[in-house]
């Protein structure tokens, strides 16, 4: 490869991100290229997580609800995630699934506008989303109606409600203009919801200049906080006190406490809270949440870019079977990096037995995401060098490859 494994290393020793990897337990031998679908363990999460058992529920018990502020931590956690979001601490809670989470600000987005008939998406979109969307509309009596990626812009009209998007695609990388939708979508009187899960924490966003209105998105892929992790939701200042939440629960309840047999809303975004936090789960989102402590997100996205040259012109010279599906633009992608194969997941199987894990998207998508915080030009290389020893030698073809698990 014209790009030599010397060259690769010299270009880690000049990083300024190299010292971040170590704020993270990687297994030895292992090249990560799945952070974008869930994040390794930060150092200093299975401390933290085990101290909140031991020591808070162990010796607090109930009362770790007020003396440890175990009551505060949507509000709490989310004002971490706030800056990586460009969105002010009272605009995010962390609460629930990024399914959930769709569900509350979908229903209650839609109803703000009961004339306007449509609930628009993406074909193609990440599936929880447009499950979500469609079960929605049918409950609302409102149309649901997912067009495809270039048509989506001029569908949205003076019957929108509600456009629904994922700002980068799961599958391709592939992103969308946040700022030029959303006003668009405005202009015309409907609100934008963006799913961020592939987004916060890899790309630099800044949701209070862009004008976004509502966005959730999941605590486990670049925010690293462990599997099934909760997720965030974000309403903007501005709209926390018009929106009433459909799903309510007594968490959301002005006074929860008071055991009132009346809805009264919480103010601002405490009302889409829904049921009692799951305080371990956030308490590992938290800790792992200290791996971006004083890291600029401009810096993180300028390594990531570096780092997607790198893999596509090594894999052009050493894998040419394979086609990039990612834009190669840097504005218009996120942090992973897409290659259609026909035999893509035996290979990524291959990969995996070699120490290279990445994913596989249905039906032929060897996914592999980049993440500077923990990963290296050296790691890219040896990847891709990996990789083109795999298929020269056509070790896939081993029938072992071929076996599918339940998660692919
Ligand atoms: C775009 C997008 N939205 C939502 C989710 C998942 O949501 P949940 O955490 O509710 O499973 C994913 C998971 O990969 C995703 O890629």
């Amino acid at each position: 490869m014209s790009v030599t494994l010397a060259d690769a290393e010299a270009r880690d020793a000049a990083d300024p991100l190299l010292n971040l990897r170590g704020r993270f337990d990687l297994p030895e031998g292992v090249i990560y290229l799945d952070g974008n679908s869930l994040g390794p363990l930060p150092k200093g999460v299975a401390e933290r997580v085990a101290a909140v058992v031991s020591e808070e529920w162990g010796g607090d018990l109930i009362r770790g609800w007020n003396a440890r502020d175990w009551i505060g931590a949507p509000q709490r956690v989310g004002a971490m995630i706030a800056p990586l979001i460009g969105a002010k601490p009272h605009e995010v809670i962390v609460a629930d699934s990024t399914t959930v989470n769709l569900f509350k600000l979908v229903t209650a987005a839609a109803a703000l506008a009961p004339e306007r008939s449509v609930i628009l998406t993406e074909a193609g979109n990440f599936r929880t989303d447009l499950y979500v969307a469609e079960g929605a509309a049918n409950l609302l009596g409102r149309r649901f109606e997912a067009r495809a990626r270039d048509e989506v812009e001029g569908a949205i009209g003076p019957g929108t409600s509600l456009l629904l998007l994922t700002h980068v695609h799961y599958r391709t990388g592939a992103r969308f203009d946040m700022a030029g939708l959303t006003a668009r979508a405005r202009d015309t009187g409907a609100l934008t919801l963006w799913d961020l899960s592939h987004s916060a924490g890899a790309v630099p966003l800044d949701l209070g200049r862009d004008g976004v209105e509502l966005a959730v998105g999941c605590g486990y892929k670049y925010l690293n906080g462990g599997p099934g992790a909760p997720a965030f939701l974000y309403v903007a200042e501005h709209l926390q006190e018009r929106l009433m939440p459909a799903l309510r629960g007594w968490m959301g309840h002005e006074a929860p406490f008071a055991f009132d047999d009346d809805y009264r809303p919480a103010p601002g975004l405490d009302r889409f809270l829904v049921g009692t936090p799951p305080i371990l789960g956030i308490a590992a989102l938290e800790a792992a949440l200290d791996a971006y402590r004083g890291v600029a997100m401009d810096a993180v996205w300028a390594k990531s870019v570096a780092l997607f040259d790198l893999f596509r012109a090594l894999m052009a010279e050493r894998c040419p079977d394979f086609t990039c599906i990612t834009p190669q633009e840097p504005e218009l992608r996120g942090s992973h990096i897409s290659f259609a194969h026909p035999h893509a997941f035996e290979i990524c199987q291959a990969l995996i037995a070699e120490g290279v894990i990445g994913d596989f998207r249905s039906p032929d998508v060897l996914r592999l995401g980049l993440t500077p915080l923990y990963l290296g030009f050296a790691d890219i290389w040896r990847a891709v060098d990996i990789l083109g020893d795999i298929m020269g030698e056509a070790r896939w073809r081993d029938p072992a490859f071929a076996v599918r698990g339940k998660v692919t």
